[in-house]
């Protein structure tokens, strides 16, 4: 017997806005994030290896393409681009642009994500568990040691974040804004 259900209605909540949208029932949270124009979830390795794709589902980092977008009834999903509150950005995406640990930027969103989940439920990890939990987010560009900075200087534990902070926004007004508006975008989801 063929399988009438064709579409069915999801409701959720995406970066604090309600939304209503028809589905089909095998359709992935990646793909239908997308579709919706919430391109800051990137489409990587589609299996559940490269973490790109990682969004935060009820507070907890999910890849999104091991996710049917059904699983999503009712919850709360957060994407890179509901994490800045208007002109401000959240202090990871500050610290990831103060500290030049954003290159191409495909990585750049999952991996926020993925440390806003471990700071929510852990607001002082050591850098051995930031490091494990940046382990899930493949990043071809920058080697790591910059996002861990990054993380920790978020959250106020690295001494020499302000040194070093005040620079790197030295190096910043040298060379003008462009590379930081470029960045601040890619910080906020960027386009496809
Ligand atoms: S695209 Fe989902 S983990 Fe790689
Ligand atoms: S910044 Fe390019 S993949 Fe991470």
């Amino acid at each position: 017997m063929k399988n009438i259900i064709k579409k069915i209605e999801l409701r959720l909540q995406v970066n604090g806005e309600t939304k209503q949208w028809s589905i089909a029932p095998g359709d992935l949270l990646l793909d239908l994030l997308r579709r919706e124009g919430y391109y800051g979830v990137k489409r990587g390795c589609e299996k559940g290896e490269c973490g790109a794709c990682t969004v935060l589902v009820n507070g907890k980092a999910v890849n999104s393409c091991l996710m049917f977008a059904a699983q999503a009834e009712g919850a709360d999903v957060l994407t890179i681009e509901g994490l800045a509150q208007g002109d401000v950005l959240h202090p990871l995406q500050e610290a990831f642009l103060e500290l030049g640990a954003v290159q191409c930027g495909f990585c750049t969103g999952g991996m926020i994500l993925s440390a806003k989940a471990l700071l929510d439920r852990n607001p002082r990890p050591t850098e051995e568990e930031v490091r494990e939990v940046m382990a899930g987010n493949y990043c071809r560009c920058t080697g790591y040691q910059k996002p861990v900075e990054a993380v920790l200087a978020a959250v106020g534990q690295t001494i020499a974040f302000r040194g070093l902070s005040s620079s790197v926004r030295e190096a910043r007004v040298k060379r003008g804004k462009t590379d930081d508006k470029k960045r601040s975008s890619v910080l906020r989801g960027g386009k496809r």
